[in-house]
């Protein structure tokens, strides 16, 4: 199977789905990670804070498969943010990982409280100089905060990294990132597994194309230019989740599942929770 691939903003390719590991462990994370290699990942989205990098690390490498196949994700949060932080915490993935680089480095939230993501952004444009992360993003980024980025600082983020599927959608946050270059990655795109999975539009859309809803949900994210990192450690579902890439929707399904926001979901907001 071929996944497509996004340009980002610095010309490196990134499978446009992803393996979502949160909430794997160490000890759960490396089975995990060899069977979702052998159905074909090759994004591997995690995070320091999400104590299972050392697992993610073992199971690329049980897996057999070379290190430079792969696009792996990692995150920064407030531990390692502010002036020069980050230059241990990327060594702390690393070694957690046991890789010599990650394709892709997130400062995992805003924490605007704190008032510390411009300094933080500035460590991370030096550790591009330093091939040990090859793009830098962030996650949970509102407009705002990305104005204040950019107007501070010299790299754009390659990624935002946000909270989205058809009942959290976020325009602002997407057209932003269309018009700045920035690809927008979809965290929590199935809504966790939520009863979004049973919504009768979805339900109807999934019968026409002989598709579960979880996949009709994955390919609206591929139509709109979205890159999804859907988790699962069910080896059925880990397949199903990549297989979709042999059918479309049509602009008319599209804005059905887009329509699906109504506000009502739970949605995590980076000035509120900031966590
Ligand atoms: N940047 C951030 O702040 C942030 C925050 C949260 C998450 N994330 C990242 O985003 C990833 C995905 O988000 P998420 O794990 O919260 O939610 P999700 O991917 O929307 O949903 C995962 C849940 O859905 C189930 N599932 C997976 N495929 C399915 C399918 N085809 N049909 C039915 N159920 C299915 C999984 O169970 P099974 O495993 O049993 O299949 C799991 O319970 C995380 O793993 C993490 O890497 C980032």
């Amino acid at each position: 199977m071929t996944i497509p691939a996004v340009t980002l903003n610095n010309g490196v390719q990134m499978p446009q789905i992803g393996l979502g590991t949160w909430p794997l462990k160490d000890h759960d994370a490396a089975p995990v990670m060899v069977t979702a290699i052998e159905a074909g990942y090759r994004h591997i989205d995690t995070a320091f804070r999400y104590g299972n990098q050392r697992g993610v690390g073992q199971g690329v490498r049980d897996s057999g498969i070379a290190r430079e196949e792969l696009f792996i994700t990692s995150k920064l949060d407030g531990e390692f943010q502010g002036e020069n932080r980050a230059i241990a915490g990327l060594d702390a993935c690393l070694q957690q990982l046991q890789m010599d680089y990650v394709d892709l480095l997130l400062i995992h939230w805003p924490l605007p409280q704190r008032n510390d993501y411009v300094s933080t952004w500035k460590t991370f444009e030096t550790l591009v100089a330093s091939g040990k992360v090859r793009s830098i993003g962030v996650s949970n980024f509102t407009p705002a905060h990305l104005d204040h980025l950019l107007a501070e600082t010299t790299i754009c983020p390659a990624t935002n990294q946000i909270q989205l599927s058809p009942r959290i959608t976020r325009p602002d946050q997407v057209a932003y990132g269309r018009a700045h270059g920035i690809v927008t990655v979809s965290w929590s795109p199935l809504g966790q597994g939520s009863d979004l999975l049973s919504d009768p539009t979805l339900q109807a859309i999934a019968q026409k194309y002989g598709k579960t809803t979880a996949q009709v949900v994955l390919r609206w994210n591929i139509e709109l230019g979205l890159v999804p990192i859907p988790k699962s450690s069910n080896p059925v579902r880990l397949v199903q989740n990549l297989d979709i890439f042999d059918f479309a929707l049509t602009s008319a399904e599209i804005a059905a599942i887009t329509a699906l926001d109504t506000g009502a979901e739970k949605r995590v907001d980076s000035d509120v929770d900031g966590h």
